[in-house]
């Protein structure tokens, strides 16, 4: 089975399912400040598992590119990836455990659809805390399902022992518990179901943790059970609403379709890996190669798909972890002897081996291809500087014998020499580092940013959330100012909203006066001093744009769409959420006008 056969088969069978499916959102979330990247294809529909009616029903489904780092120090092993796709389907308060469950066992076992072995299908479920009880339910509803197909599935006992006929395992809620995406959000116990990928080795007959350690169990897909809501004091309340997310890993699904045991040896990275052999003319089989081309091949797919949608390299949250993929893969690129540029000539493989799914990489190519080429000049020449000053530190370290644990740090912190080139580099010169002291620095500043990014949303989701609405009010009645002053040319080009601020992109191809930023700042905080009420009416798209409402480019909308109007000074079709009247608003100010592209201006305003 092909990528493509795999992604079409899921959303064929969840239309079968009355799903309605959905595009994937980008990777940069758009008016989300609680999360850097998307990570799971539930995270652009949490205001929709909160309770917020979605324009096309109830059941959805999609293909979904999500971007996670938590992992990226165990990319290199058979399946840890920074960039994936998630095959998803969602009930917004419609169907429940017992059709979650049941469909997963059919997509997956079926013979129409992937007509897999239900024999070597493990399952985990949540088994219960102070929280929420131990998920029988979900044990009652597999156990059906496993009985449909004549085995007998129990769960593992005090021992611990998964066997062909202990083959449920609960979890506690490290496992077996999903969210929320912030701090606080929609959460709720899971279900997870792994699948044997060496059957040959004989019977199952280990404890779970070390079944999945030695890589004989992978997990491939996890259907969530959302209905709780995790608040500020961290206690957990039952929603209005019962949701499914389910979030089905396609890589490591075409995994377990192909009979192979790791990722890279499928169509998802099999170019990338000829194309960085033919650069550095090794084997991807020799010894020393394998995990360098992996990291290689995982990040800049990564890092290409980021730029596609909008991520840029920088010091600071999301262009620092673009930024952090692109060193990583240039440093494992001199591991494998690569001295010229080739980071975008790895990007050109991934745009070639995706535009047909996603064709904004083939949109976005140059700019993809000039940034990787700037990040990678750049870096070069630090790394040229720090192996000049590993030499400094060697010399001054003969005496000792070794690097210190402090020394190897900075040149990991200021030169980002990780601790095995730096180790590498001290042995050819018969010396050693002091790794326990470098760990020791290491855990601190992971620490230090650990806390520094967490502080970043501390209200979390809700809190967020609720400067996010009032935010997306002010855009809107921000981009009905400008069109009253400065005519009807102007249209959204592109949103973004953080914690603080609103970012507004519109054509428009003249810097504005000063006093025509006064008169946008004068009109939006009249608005909103009239506390009006932001008004949300469902229609179809042919009536709304009857109505007048303003659309956002290239969007694809449903057949029924939200139209939000603020009396009659603005009309938008959107997803929302917004604030409930103008007036919680408080003051409107601009911070910034500036050229964004030819043609378009970019607008940063706060409120006060
Ligand atoms: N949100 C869940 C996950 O990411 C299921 O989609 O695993």
């Amino acid at each position: 089975m092909t990528a493509k056969e795999l992604r079409q088969k899921y959303l064929d069978f969840f239309k079968e399912k009355e799903h309605a499916i959905i595009p994937s959102a980008p990777l940069v979330p758009e008016n989300d400040p609680t999360v850097l990247f998307t990570t799971a294809g539930m995270h652009p529909l949490v205001p929709f598992l909160m309770g917020e009616k979605h324009p096309k029903g109830k059941r959805l489904a999609n293909v979904q590119k999500c971007v996670r780092t938590v992992d990226i120090d165990a990319v290199g092993d058979n399946r840890h990836l920074t960039f994936f796709e998630m095959l998803g389907n969602w009930s917004l308060g419609d169907y429940f455990k017992r059709e979650a469950i049941e469909w997963s066992f059919e997509f997956l076992v079926g013979e129409k659809w992937l007509g897999l072995d239900p024999r070597r299908l493990y399952v985990t479920v949540f088994e219960g805390d102070e929280d929420a009880v131990r998920d029988e339910e979900s044990i009652r509803i597999w156990q059906e399902q496993f009985a449909k197909v004549d085995i007998k599935a129990e769960p593992v006992g005090e021992e611990k022992i998964v066997s062909y006929e202990k083959r449920i395992i609960p979890l506690g809620k490290d496992d077996n518990w999903w969210g929320p995406a912030g701090e606080t959000g929609p959460c709720g116990p899971c279900t997870e179901m792994f699948y044997d990928v060496s059957p040959e080795l004989g019977e199952v007959n280990d404890t779970f943790e070390n079944l999945v350690k030695n890589f004989r169990l992978m997990e491939i897909w996890n259907d969530v059970f959302m209905e709780f809501n995790k608040k500020a004091d961290g206690t957990f309340e039952k929603m209005a609403q019962q949701n499914v997310d389910t979030g089905m890993g396609l890589e490591r699904t075409l995994v377990v379709m192909s009979g192979k045991d790791n990722v890279f040896d499928t169509e998802f990275f099999q170019p990338i890996i000829r194309k960085i052999e033919e650069i550095c003319g090794k084997k991807y089989d020799d010894e020393n190669s394998k995990i360098p081309m992996r990291i290689i091949a995982d990040h800049l797919k990564a890092a290409t798909f980021m730029i596609a949608d909008g991520a840029l390299p920088s010091n600071v949250e999301r262009g620092y972890v673009l930024r952090r993929l692109i060193r990583r893969a240039v440093r494992q690129g001199k591991v494998l002897g690569i001295e010229d540029n080739f980071a975008s000539k790895i990007a050109e493989a991934v745009v070639d081996m995706y535009k047909d799914i996603y064709p904004e990489l083939e949109k976005e190519k140059d700019k993809i291809i000039e940034e990787l080429d700037k990040e990678e000049v750049k870096f070069r020449q630090t790394l040229e500087k720090g192996l000049k000053k590993i030499k400094e530190i060697i010399a001054e370290s003969r005496s000792a014998e070794k690097i210190s644990g402090e020394k190897a740090f900075y040149l990991f912190s200021t030169y980002g020499f990780p601790l095995e080139l730096t180790k590498e580099i001290a042995s050819e010169h018969n010396m050693a580092v002091d790794e326990d002291l470098y760990r020791e620095q290491f855990k601190k500043h992971q620490e230090l940013s650990r806390t520094v990014s967490a502080g970043m949303f501390k209200g979390g989701l809700a809190d967020a959330g609720e400067k996010a609405a009032q935010l997306h009010t002010a855009t809107h009645l921000l981009l009905a100012a400008l069109r009253e002053i400065l005519g009807d040319h102007v249209i959204q080009k592109g949103s973004n909203i953080n914690n603080e601020r609103l970012r507004l992109d519109f054509s428009h191809d003249k810097k504005m006066t000063l006093e025509e930023k006064a008169k946008a700042e004068e009109l939006v905080n009249e608005a909103i001093s009239k506390n009006i009420e932001v008004k949300c009416e469902e229609m179809t798209l042919e009536n709304a744009q009857k109505a007048g409402a303003l659309g956002v480019f290239g969007e694809k909308y449903g057949d029924k769409v939200k139209v939000y109007s603020i009396y009659d000074f603005s009309k938008e079709i959107c997803g929302g959420p917004h604030a409930a009247r103008t007036g919680e608003l408080g003051k409107f100010k601009i911070k910034k006008e500036e050229a964004s592209s030819a043609g378009v201006r970019r607008i940063k305003a706060v409120l006060e």
